[in-house]
């Protein structure tokens, strides 16, 4: 089930950016509750009676700037709304929960409420200001973006906004090129549509925002209609040949040759992509970690060779390798910058010892890797309600969780809505969620509560989930934890041959 992506920009143009945004493929959307948009005028705000919301910046200088008592209020108006409706919503969910609707089937049908309650923790929300002074906008930030449930955009104008208000509630700064426009509105919009896309039911064909320009990494081949002729020019005759084989092979190869030529970067990119695919799925379950993180579009390819990968994971910060020798091992981790607490999952326990001598990093687990290598979720027997956790479980996950984990990266887990968890006698039974590069974990069912098929449960909603969203569910266990080993063989994941060294 998808959720309404509400869209609120703060601005002193509303109308240009409510009418920019009416028509075509959004102006549907918004009819059809799959986006919404709300557009808030700063000046509403001001507290000065001539209407005023700009003055003079200190210290001489050209133009004006936005003040921040309209903008602070503004925005603060915007965040209680969406507090407000948030909490109904939350009500409204927990009367049908209460009608006996979510009682969830661990094997398949995770109901839409404990999805959406899921998306719901995730705050704090986010305030975009759209500014050529921020991170350039891509695609992958469009994917990211679209996960969030509201976003806030806030338009400056004049010369700029006072930078005390900015530091007090800005959480992202974003900007769509390199060149000054007269203001945030255009670059919003911009924002808003390549975000809207990426919403579920936005698109009549939801392939479509798959295949285009940019997902693979690559730009779309050339496309042709009616007439066949026009001006002399024919339409490719590969494309009127029926044989569909042969059209895929030579959009390929046309939008290899396109990207190679018009954006080097994005195809040399592209190719590094491509070879670490191919040395990473010589052995696939060893390293389906990598393979999932590539795919996802987390990771950067920072190195790909014939005998040797490395990533860097974005979410997890973490350093990812692979190596079938051992001079390949040293020239990828030579290529890792010195940072202050580096991560590294590695795939051979050579790297495991370069790590050591190299980054004086010697606090290893060994794992091995278990993956989901079916198409439809396992059939699992045991039901239990199972709900996304809140900020207030983490006490109850911290110190029932036997593992290396901080609090505050379990809070962090929670409140990016991506654990979960079984009640019994009015308190937190099971547990178990996504970590931050992927993979599932973090799972533990209270000793009083073992043997009664929690455990297997609650791995069988992640896994349930993980497929929904495209993926290939994997996890890591730990040496030594059999009662882990079991539980994956029982619910049909192939154990890889290959170790795996987390070191931090
Ligand atoms: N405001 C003015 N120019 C901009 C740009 N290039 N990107 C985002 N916001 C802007």
């Amino acid at each position: 089930m998808s959720h309404t992506m509400h869209f609120h920009v703060l601005t002193l143009f509303p109308e240009m950016v409510s009418q920019g945004l009416s028509e075509s493929i959004l102006g549907r959307a918004a009819r059809k509750g799959c986006i919404e948009l709300e557009t808030v005028n700063i000046r509403d705000y001001t507290i000065n009676k001539h209407k005023k919301v700009d003055d003079y910046p200190y210290g001489g200088g050209a133009g004006m700037l936005m003040q921040a008592q309209p903008v602070f209020d503004a925005c603060m108006d915007v965040e209680k709304k969406i507090e407000m409706r948030r909490n109904a919503e939350r009500t409204a969910g927990n009367a049908e929960t209460a009608a006996g609707i979510a009682e969830t089937s661990a094997a398949g049908e995770a109901s839409g409420n404990d999805k959406d309650a899921a998306c719901r923790e995730k705050s704090p929300l986010r305030v975009i200001y759209v500014t050529p002074q921020g991170k350039v906008f891509t695609q992958q930030m469009a994917q990211e973006f679209a996960r969030e449930e509201d976003l806030i955009f806030l338009c400056g104008h004049y010369e700029g906004v006072d930078e005390r208000v900015l530091e007090e509630i800005v959480t992202d700064y974003v900007s769509i090129g390199d060149y000054v426009l007269t203001g945030g509105e255009l670059p919003a919009m911009v924002m808003i549509d390549a975000i809207s896309r990426m919403v579920p039911g936005v698109l009549k064909n939801e392939e479509s925002a798959e295949t285009e320009s940019f997902c693979d990494g690559l730009l779309e081949y050339p496309q042709y209609t009616r007439p066949e002729v026009w001006k002399d020019r024919r339409v490719p005759s590969v494309l009127l040949s029926g044989d569909h084989v042969r059209i895929e092979k030579w959009r390929l190869e046309q939008s290899l040759e396109r990207t190679r030529q018009r954006r080097p970067g994005l195809y040399e990119a592209y190719t590094r992509r491509d070879r670490a695919v191919s040395y990473l799925s010589k052995d696939r379950l060893s390293h389906m970690d990598m393979l999932e993180v590539i795919k996802r579009g987390q990771a950067d390819v920072v190195r790909a060779e014939e005998t040797g990968v490395l990533l860097y994971d974005r979410p997890s910060g973490a350093w990812m390798l692979s190596a079938s020798d051992e001079d390949m091992g040293e020239r990828l981790l030579s290529e890792i910058p010195r940072g202050k607490d580096e991560l590294f999952a590695v795939h051979q326990s050579f790297l495991k010892e370069s790590i050591a001598r190299r980054f004086h990093r010697d606090r290893v687990s060994e794992c091995m890797q278990a993956v989901y290598a079916r198409k439809l979720p396992p059939a699992c027997r045991a039901r239990f309600g199972i709900r996304p956790l809140e900020a207030q479980d983490v006490d109850a996950v911290y110190e029932n969780y036997h593992a290396v984990h901080s609090r505050d990266y379990l809070l962090e887990r929670i409140e990016a809505g991506e654990m979960f968890g079984i009640d019994a006698d009015g308190r937190l039974a099971a547990f178990a969620g996504m970590h931050d590069e992927g993979s599932m974990g973090m799972l533990e069912v209270l000793p009083e509560y073992r043997r009664m098929g929690m455990a297997e449960a609650l791995e069988a909603y992640l896994i349930t989930q993980q497929l929904e969203k495209g993926y290939v569910p994997f996890c890591q266990i730990f040496d030594g934890n059999e009662p882990s080993l079991c539980l994956q063989k029982k619910l049909g994941l192939k154990i890889a041959s290959g170790r795996l060294y987390w070191i931090s």
